[in-house]
């Protein structure tokens, strides 16, 4: 069986000459029949919506082995087009095996995402649409909706009005495009005469910060080595002394700042930077400072955590991403910057054949990174900010933090468990600490239970570590977690930590 559009005897039924093939092959369209792709949609939501009903009854992790997925799919394409039934049905019974679920509300590893419902209905009309947003004349629609989307969450997370957003699919590539702004800024004569000849440049950002800036560096031409590490306090974050010795001693040595880099959300304890004191440095010494607030950003809608948030509002340029803890599908990060032109000034380059005449009065968004074609990211967004609104946004986030502070104090108040870092956000980071053990058996201890709890397949937890020493993380930013999933978790932990602790003695 081949599929309807390309099956010669759907086209003898339909009443089609011989010639008429010869001359146009698909009379009625090259691609899948309207009415095939109408049932075979319906069949598709249908599936999602069980899904999304269901998740939570699957382990949360893929139950494979490696190549497992791989040798279940034939080494070559079809040479013959297939029915779309027997396709998804390949997806049920081939891939979905192989699905770590980051929809399960038991996924507590790394920072939590939700493919929320009106998110995933977003992104099916933008992959209909197939829209490439290059050019305000290639979907102004596209276009002006970013701009209008930016601004809604800027004003969400209480940034200033003078900031202008753009959607980028990652936080890694924002911060590579913020911190080549700055680098810009820098060093102008970069972007015609390349790096050669020039004083060495350097990007500070603490030891906790994320290694895409590091990746940055490494792309921006500055090296690892241009992306000096400064050391955190007791919580973590970066140590401001630290920051204004390595400037002084840098400079001393010839070496031209470039951005300083503040964390609003760590990846690994979720600590923040004292970036009301790096603003004031930044200012002082004439540096970008860029605000990675990737995850943090989202606390930022509440009032109670403006604490946290204090001075990013002088900051050269934000990334956040409403695809981590916004329920937005992935991919999608926003990019604000105080600097519009300079970036532009940065990326710019509009060969003949994407010229237009209203280029001056409408906004080019290829002109702000380095992609030409992007993606329509702004409509599912659009979605998720009107069907929750702010203040359902805003009671979700609390309601995270408020699960996870349960979490924090429940192994506060346990015996032999240790919270390991302060929890400004949603993150718990943790520890089993049995009297008795040595630092490298704790570790063997806590990598067994992560393991033990992982199998059990209710949760998913992921691990960091913290000055050398294992930890085990809890990161709530689902939207179908839920308290009973804490609970699971927590049983799931003592069970498996107080199991293995018999067999340890
Ligand atoms: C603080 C921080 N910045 C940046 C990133 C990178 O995010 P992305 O996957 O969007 O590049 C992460 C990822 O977890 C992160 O935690």
């Amino acid at each position: 069986m081949v599929n309807p559009a390309d099956d010669p005897s759907a086209r003898v039924e339909s009443g089609e000459e011989g010639e008429e093939i010869q001359t146009d092959p698909f009379p009625h369209g090259a691609d899948m029949p309207p009415e095939e792709f109408r049932l075979q949609g319906h069949e598709v939501v249908d599936w999602i919506a069980e899904y999304f009903r269901a998740v939570e009854d699957t382990p949360v992790l893929a139950q494979v082995q490696p190549g497992e997925i791989r040798e279940g799919i034939p080494a070559r394409a079809p040479e013959r087009g297939e029915p779309m039934g027997e396709i998804l049905q390949g997806f049920r019974t081939s891939i979905m095996p192989g699905i770590t679920h980051w929809n399960h509300p038991g996924f507590l590893a790394y920072f939590g995402i939700s493919g929320s419902g009106p998110g995933v209905l977003g992104e099916m009309l933008s992959a209909a649409l197939n829209v490439n947003a290059m050019l305000w004349r290639t979907s102004p629609a596209a276009t002006e909706l970013e701009e209008v989307v930016a601004g809604w969450v800027r004003d969400l997370l209480g940034l200033p009005e003078t900031m202008f957003g753009i959607i980028q699919d990652t936080a890694s590539n924002s911060s590579l495009v913020a911190l080549a702004a700055a680098r810009h800024r820098a060093y102008p004569q970069v972007r015609k005469a390349g790096l050669f000849g020039l004083p060495p440049g350097r990007i500070y950002a603490s030891e906790e910060a994320h290694s895409s800036i590091e990746k940055a560096g490494i792309a921006l031409g500055l090296g690892q080595e241009g992306v000096r590490r400064i050391p955190v306090d007791g919580a973590f974050r970066l140590d401001v002394g630290a920051l204004e010795s390595a400037l002084q001693e840098d400079r001393s040595q010839g070496i031209r700042p470039v951005a300083l880099v503040a964390t609003l959300g760590t990846t690994s304890t979720t600590s923040c930077d004292p970036v009301e004191a790096m603003a004031r440095i930044a200012s002082e010494t004439g540096t970008w400072l860029h605000v990675d607030a990737a995850y943090g950003g989202a606390g930022a809608v509440l009032p109670e955590l403006q604490s946290y948030f204090r001075g990013w509002e002088a900051a050269d340029s934000v990334v956040f991403n409403p695809h981590k803890w916004l329920f937005t599908p992935v991919d999608c990060s926003l990019l604000f910057t105080r600097h519009r032109q300079l970036l532009q000034d940065t990326f710019s380059l509009v060969p003949e054949y994407l010229r237009t005449e209203e280029a001056d009065r409408t906004t080019q968004l290829m002109d702000y990174g380095l992609a030409l074609g992007r993606r329509f990211r702004a409509l599912k967004l659009w979605f998720v900010l009107r069907y929750f609104g702010s203040e359902g946004i805003r009671r979700r986030i609390r309601h995270h933090i408020a699960l996870a502070n349960h979490f924090a104090r429940r192994l506060e108040e346990a015996p032999r468990w240790r919270v390991m870092a302060p929890v400004p956000f949603s993150t718990v980071v943790f520890r089993f600490v049995p009297a008795g053990l040595e630092e490298v058996e704790l570790d063997r201890l806590n990598q067994a239970i992560l393991d033990g709890v992982n199998a059990r397949g209710r949760v998913f937890l992921s691990h960091t570590s913290l000055e050398g020493r294992l930890c085990l993380r809890v990161a709530v930013g689902n939207l179908r977690t839920h308290a009973g999933t804490l609970e699971n978790c927590w049983t799931d932990l003592q069970e498996v930590a107080l199991g293995l602790l018999g067999e340890w003695d």
